[in-house]
């Protein structure tokens, strides 16, 4: 059986791992320039204090560019710690003291679960790897409880063209219309694109880009 389709599979420790063993500019999803998330993120129009949550954050680029751009209101989770230690690396103190990092599951959250009045939710390449039923719904749950009205929210996942794994985890493949159906009625799609990224070992990886509104 699929290792991510074995009950009991530790995926805390698998992520720990790949964080642990591989320097991050050299992580399969490593991406030095997020210009289709930056593109989204502009889209948007935000206040600089807007509540900005990054799901499954990694160790990316993207929160130092928020930062610089004078985004202050920041909160960044991961079922890793390895990763959000790895993030705060790529961050001076006063960087990272300006961001608040949540360690909690998606899939099972917790301390999430106090999130609330979200003014941008972005995932980039986490929801994918939730390929049970139960934790698809435990991620748009989430999702539907803390985003404020009007708030938005970009999903970028592998399209149905793209690659079946990554990380040695099976994926679930996403168009617009199948991430649209899991939100809900109660969100409407504002742009959505494919996007070939180019790993930094020159694999390349085929994403659908989705932008959504909560509906007032
Ligand atoms: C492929 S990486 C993408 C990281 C980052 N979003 C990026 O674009 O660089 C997937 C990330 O999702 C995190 N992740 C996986 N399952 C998760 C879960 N159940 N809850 C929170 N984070 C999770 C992993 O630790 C990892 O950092």
């Amino acid at each position: 059986m699929e290792e991510n389709l074995m009950s009991g599979y530790d995926f805390e420790k698998h992520w720990n791992n790949a964080y642990q063993k591989t320097p991050i500019d050299s992580l399969g999803w490593y991406e030095e320039d997020p210009i289709p998330s930056m593109e989204l993120i502009s889209a948007c129009n935000l206040p600089k204090d807007a509540l900005i949550f990054n799901a499954g954050v990694g160790a990316p680029t993207l929160i130092e560019i928020l930062l610089n751009k004078g985004y202050s209101n920041i909160v960044v989770n991961d079922i890793s710690s390895a990763a959000l230690t790895a993030l705060k690396n790529t961050l001076t103190e006063y960087k990272h003291s300006q961001v608040q990092f949540i360690a909690d599951d998606l899939t099972n959250p917790s301390e999430l679960l106090n999130l609330k009045n979200v003014d941008l939710w972005h995932d980039r390449a986490v929801l994918h790897f939730f390929t049970i039923e139960t934790q698809q719904k435990a991620y748009f749950d989430l999702i539907r409880k803390v985003m404020k009205p009007d708030g938005f929210v970009i999903l970028a996942e592998f399209n149905l063209e793209g690659a079946k794994k990554c990380s040695g985890l099976d994926v679930f493949n996403y168009n617009e219309d199948m991430l649209q159906e899991r939100l809900g009625t109660g969100f409407k799609l504002l742009k959505s694109f494919n996007y070939t990224y180019t790993q930094p070992s020159g694999g390349l990886r085929e994403y659908v880009y989705t932008l959504f509104q909560r509906r007032a």
